[in-house]
């Protein structure tokens, strides 16, 4: 009797098929993680702190629903950054662990006419390089 060559051929696919869903899963996931990424939960609250004392808060294309690194936050565009419209403006850096923790890296406020003292809280922002 001839065996028929299908099963193998069948046992193939499906391990070829669950090594795709594996590929796609792993794929998503990641792509999730990136969208999931948020702020440094103690940045979070010196950033809120910091602005509550300088009597501002953030403008509505960041902030979204309290998540400081949203929206023009997480665009690296200089001239996004610099928008007067966008004022005051931060930007985040979100590739952190693996992509899951955003940090704030420049904080931009102009023309608040603000004199005395800069908050203790900036010292909470440690990934900042530009102020
Ligand atoms: C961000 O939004 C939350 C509420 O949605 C607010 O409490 C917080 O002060 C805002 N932070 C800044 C920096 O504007
Ligand atoms: C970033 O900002 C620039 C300038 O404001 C804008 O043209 C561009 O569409 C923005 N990019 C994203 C991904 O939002």
């Amino acid at each position: 009797m001839m065996r028929p060559v299908t099963p193998g051929l069948e046992s193939c696919s499906k391990g070829l098929l669950l090594f795709l869903c594996l590929v796609i899963l792993f794929w998503c996931s990641q792509s999730i993680d990136a969208h999931n990424a948020a702020t440094h939960p103690s940045e979070v609250r010196a950033l809120n702190s910091i602005f509550q004392q300088w009597g501002t808060q953030a403008v509505g294309s960041w902030n979204m629903s309290g998540e400081p690194c949203s929206g023009s936050a997480l665009n690296q565009s200089d001239s996004a950054f610099l928008d007067p419209h966008n004022n005051p403006a931060i930007r985040c850096d979100c590739s952190f662990n693996h992509a899951t923790v955003c940090h704030i890296t420049r904080l931009r406020i102009y023309s608040l006419d603000r004199r005395g003292e800069l908050p203790e809280e900036l010292l909470d922002l440690p990934f900042l390089t530009v102020l």
